[in-house]
């Protein structure tokens, strides 16, 4: 990360800023990034939080699902998106595994992400399940997003990508799974693909931000991935993603041109050679 709080550059975003977003300064922006030069683009539009995904595992490695992801490659994406960052508070979403085990496992995981990368906060997939890992972790000083609803870690126990939260029963399950993490010390909680009647009223009984992925209007923030808004990854379309661009388009168009250009001789120019 290039500047600091204490530095020249914009002011970072930090817990604290998240949490004035939420007693109503502001909307949070997030979008995830992999890369150091999405990252850099994502933090000069405005983004507060670029979080690492482990969906890169399906837009950046071509996978199914976000499952064979390791702590070794969330590590290397991080510090590529951290070179990029001067404001946003970056977050690095911890891989299926690396916590699931025991909460010593992926204390010690939070904790090695925190010194290797300098990310600013950790996220897990999980709610009671989870409360003595989010304890013992923001208890050592690591800042804890929680993730809630539809968590693709869990995906094949789903059995698929239906909204979360629908019943009666399991609404119950995610509001009490939201105040569970609030109370062991997680300072936000992604809230993804549940009702917005649901996600309004977990936003409402807590005191820290939800940050909403197919959650509705409600949420203190909202998040997508970014090669899905941007209109790159193509394979599937859920309908809580807007897209602003249609950059697999553009993308085609201009290397469908560069492929032309070299063929027929008419790349490089005079002027575009020694
Ligand atoms: O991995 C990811 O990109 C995420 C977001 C969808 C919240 O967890």
């Amino acid at each position: 990360m290039k500047n600091s709080t204490a530095g020249s550059g914009p002011k970072r975003v930090t817990t604290r800023t998240i949490a004035e977003m939420k007693r109503g300064s502001s909307k949070i922006a997030c979008l995830t990034a992999y890369d150091y030069l999405t990252a850099r683009l994502l933090d000069q539009a405005g983004v507060d939080l670029i979080l690492v995904g482990d969906s890169l595992g399906m837009v950046f490695q071509g996978h199914e699902t976000t499952l064979a992801v390791t702590l070794e490659e969330m590590i290397y994406h991080t510090k590529a998106v951290i070179r990029g960052v001067e404001r946003a508070m970056v977050v690095l979403d911890m891989p299926f595994m690396s916590y699931q085990a025991s909460a010593e496992e992926g204390f010690r995981n939070a904790g090695r992400v925190m010194k290797e990368t300098g990310a600013g906060a950790v996220k897990f997939e999980g709610g009671e399940r989870i409360a003595e890992l989010v304890r013992m972790t923001t208890q050592a000083g690591i800042p804890v997003v929680g993730h809630l609803g539809l968590t693709p870690q869990s995906i094949r126990q789903f059995g698929g990508y239906q909204p979360r939260g629908v019943s009666a029963g399991e609404a119950k399950r995610i509001l009490r799974d939201a105040k569970a993490l609030e109370e062991a010390g997680a300072f936000a909680v992604v809230l993804e693909k549940i009702p917005s009647s649901l996600a309004g009223k977990i936003t409402k009984s807590l005191s820290i931000p939800t940050i909403g992925i197919g959650a509705g209007l409600q949420c203190d923030g909202q998040v997508l991935v970014v090669s899905d808004m941007l209109g790159i990854y193509e394979d599937f379309h859920p309908r809580f993603v807007r897209r602003y661009a249609r950059l697999a388009d553009t993308i085609r168009t201009a290397v469908g041109a560069y492929v032309n250009d070299v063929k027929t001789k008419k790349f490089p120019s005079q002027k575009e050679s020694y």
